[in-house]
């Protein structure tokens, strides 16, 4: 009998997907579920992308595309890369892909061989480690525990790229932990950076329009110049524009890295749709004005749930300045019971809590920190306080 390749042995299916469909099923049962598992917007696309769209789909020649992308994606990219404060790429400098997802897993075959270090942060977003094992990287972790806000220290990084990874995978605005580095933060890790020339930077900062309390959106190529010449930046459609499921990933960064993607793409994907390019060019290129209505009402989201996290004696969160999550480091339940259920981690916590209250919450194992829980607070705007009232319950129903 054949086998079976030995890297799906690696794959593992996405824990978030996991707890999503547990909670679908308890929903289709007829238990009432409240779902803060997914990390998708609440919101759709403007008026102007289904015109966009409508309008491709009477002109759709029905023919292949360019492997990079349509020019009038990549100049509308350029156009956004700009408006989000990193001028100075061309059309030869992007690519685009089938969400930042295949964007992510397209550069992890472009720029690492078997066996190069990986290094990144914990907590993570699931998939960076499952791209790693699948393509057979040497992981190398930087914990960030909730005691340094989950954050990378220069101190840190340095230490990390003592040991000369090929890449470094850097999140920002942070899945799951919200967190976002300040100016002065990036600078400083920026400094360290241009300290080690032998290591691609790969920022992921798809949440880029997601940030709050004035803080800003800084990337390390506005810090240090010089790095671009080794860093990539991947973003997507996906969260800023309500459009998860129209599968739109993009990336910024020198032209042979985006050269050899678009190489890639020609054996892989072929090219983004005619007709999700079109909506992809109209939602870059059109008015902004939902993405940052959307921001503000996330901030305000995050300060009910920071305010009702506060209120659980034990539970611990720095306060996320951005994407849609907050990251509470729940240990204190730890060795307790609710009811017949004992809660030894946090997969027995998500667990006990969605069986014993219909609330859906990803265990924070599935993103390297297992003292944590992820609440992603999108769900519709009824849901939001009955949900928490329900976890504050719950805790306080330990015994
Ligand atoms: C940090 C991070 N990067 C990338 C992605 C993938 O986004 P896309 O929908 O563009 O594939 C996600 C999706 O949740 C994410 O949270």
């Amino acid at each position: 009998m054949p086998q079976l390749a030995a890297r799906t042995g690696r794959a593992k299916p996405s824990a978030i997907m996991q707890v999503a469909e547990k909670a679908k099923r308890l929903k289709a049962e007829g238990r009432d579920i409240i779902s803060f598992s997914i990390g998708v917007p609440n919101f759709l696309p403007g008026p102007h992308v289904y015109a966009a769209a409508r309008d491709a789909l009477d002109r759709d020649s029905g023919q292949y595309g360019a492997n990079r992308g349509s020019d009038a994606l990549l100049d509308a990219f350029v156009a956004h890369l700009e408006r989000i404060g990193l001028p100075g790429y061309a059309r030869a400098n992007c690519a685009s892909g089938i969400g930042a997802k295949h964007v992510l897993y397209t550069l992890a075959e472009v720029l690492l061989d078997e066996g190069d270090g990986l290094a990144f942060a914990t907590p993570y977003w699931t998939t960076y480690l499952d791209i790693a094992e699948i393509v057979g990287a040497d992981i190398r972790l930087l914990p960030c525990p909730p005691e340094q806000d989950y954050k990378l220290t220069p101190e840190q990084l340095d230490a990390a790229l003592a040991k000369k990874p090929k890449v470094f995978l850097f999140n920002n605005p942070s899945n799951p932990t919200g967190m976002v580095y300040t100016r002065d933060e990036i600078a400083a890790l920026a400094d360290v950076l241009v300290r080690h020339p032998d290591t691609w930077i790969v920022t992921d900062d798809i949440y880029n329009a997601m940030v709050f309390d004035g803080i800003g959106y800084h990337h390390v190529v506005q810090a240090r110049p010089e790095l671009r010449e080794r860093t990539v930046f991947v973003d997507s459609l996906s969260k800023t524009y309500g459009m998860p499921g129209w599968r739109v990933g993009l990336l910024a960064g020198p032209e042979r890295v985006a050269t050899a993607f678009a190489t890639m793409n020609s054996n892989h994907i072929t090219n983004v749709p005619e007709v999700v390019t079109a909506a992809a060019v109209a939602a870059l290129s059109g008015p902004q004005d939902i993405p940052e209505a959307k921001r503000a009402e996330f901030q305000a989201r995050r300060d009910v749930v920071m305010a009702a996290l506060a209120q659980i004696p034990g539970v611990v969160c720095p306060k996320p300045a951005g994407a849609f999550y907050v990251f509470p480091d729940v240990s204190v339940a730890f060795g307790k019971s609710h009811g017949d259920l004992r809660i030894g981690d946090d997969v027995d916590l998500c667990n006990a809590l969605l069986e014993a209250k219909g609330v859906a919450c990803v265990p924070g194992s599935a993103f390297g920190e297992p003292r944590a829980l992820r609440i992603s607070y999108t769900c519709p705007e009824a849901q939001l306080a009955p949900g928490l009232d329900r976890i504050r319950a719950f805790f306080a129903e330990l015994t």
